[in-house]
């Protein structure tokens, strides 16, 4: 591992998964399972294990998307895994599109956009809120994310870029629809996030009064099974709702 890399260190305390992102450096890492001497990282590869002074192993991984998901600095409620990859799914983003995207907040849904698009550009109307975004998605080491403080609602009309993709996770995104046309490429999508139907509503109408191709609105719900010697069976405790998803084509 070399210095500056970002590295997960995960240990197991009383049957429980504990885990840090730190980077490799000259310094001491310190957690309540003492301090680990940063710079014998520099002799181990990803799946070696290394001791803190008070003689807590942790295994060293590189970590993914999943990782950042449950350890970035959280600003707005990030859109969660089970959405994103709806979005992934019903758009086909790949490598040769570029993706703009509001608002930023945590900016999880643009780490995920950032390592399968070619480029992605996302709006975040709070500049503190930008800037905790940028750090999360240097250290999830993505070079082609374009963070720029501004509102979409404004910013959008004066855009001479074009993408193959849009996705929205504002209040207003209901205001933004009718722009969303002059900045699409042909055959482009429209996606919106948002937790409340009444907010839907707003957006499939201005939606409608665009017109665009093959709108649908969904929710996925996600149900997690509990395994046990008892007895198997869906667990007691989940996520319930999240939020709805329009997908527009034009
Ligand atoms: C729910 S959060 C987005 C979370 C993000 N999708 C993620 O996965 O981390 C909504 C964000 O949109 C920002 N926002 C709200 N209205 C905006 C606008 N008109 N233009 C740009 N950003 C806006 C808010 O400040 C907030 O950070």
């Amino acid at each position: 591992m070399k210095t500056g890399e970002v590295v997960l260190l995960r240990t197991i305390h009383r049957r429980k998964v504990k885990e840090f992102i730190t980077t490799v450096s000259s310094e001491g890492f310190h957690s309540e399972f003492g301090v680990i001497d940063m710079n014998e990282l520099l002799d181990k590869k990803a799946g070696d294990s290394i001791e803190s002074h008070m003689g807590q192993r942790f295994i060293v991984q590189y970590p993914r998307l999943p990782d950042f998901f449950r350890h970035a600095k959280r600003t707005g409620a990030p859109i969660i895994p089970k959405d994103i990859g709806m979005i992934l799914a019903y758009t086909g983003i790949n490598h040769r599109d570029t993706v703009l995207e509001a608002g930023t907040g945590t900016g999880i849904l643009c780490m995920y956009l950032g390592s399968i698009a070619e480029h992605v550009v996302s709006y975040e109307i709070r500049e503190d809120f930008a800037e905790v975004a940028r750090v999360n998605i240097q250290r999830a080491g993505l070079t082609n994310v374009d963070i720029r403080c501004g509102n979409i609602v404004e910013a959008i009309q004066h855009l001479d870029e074009k993408f193959n993709v849009m996705i929205l996770d504002t209040q207003d995104a209901s205001a933004v629809v009718p722009y969303v046309r002059d900045v699409l490429a042909p055959g482009g999508f429209l996606v919106t996030y948002s937790p409340f139907i009444e907010q839907t509503g707003a957006i499939r109408k201005a939606i409608d009064e665009v017109g665009f191709f093959e709108v649908r609105t969904i929710e996925c719900i996600e149900r997690e099974m509990s395994f046990s010697e008892k007895g198997s069976r869906p667990a007691t405790i989940r996520v319930g709702h999240t939020g709805y998803i329009t997908i527009a084509r034009i």
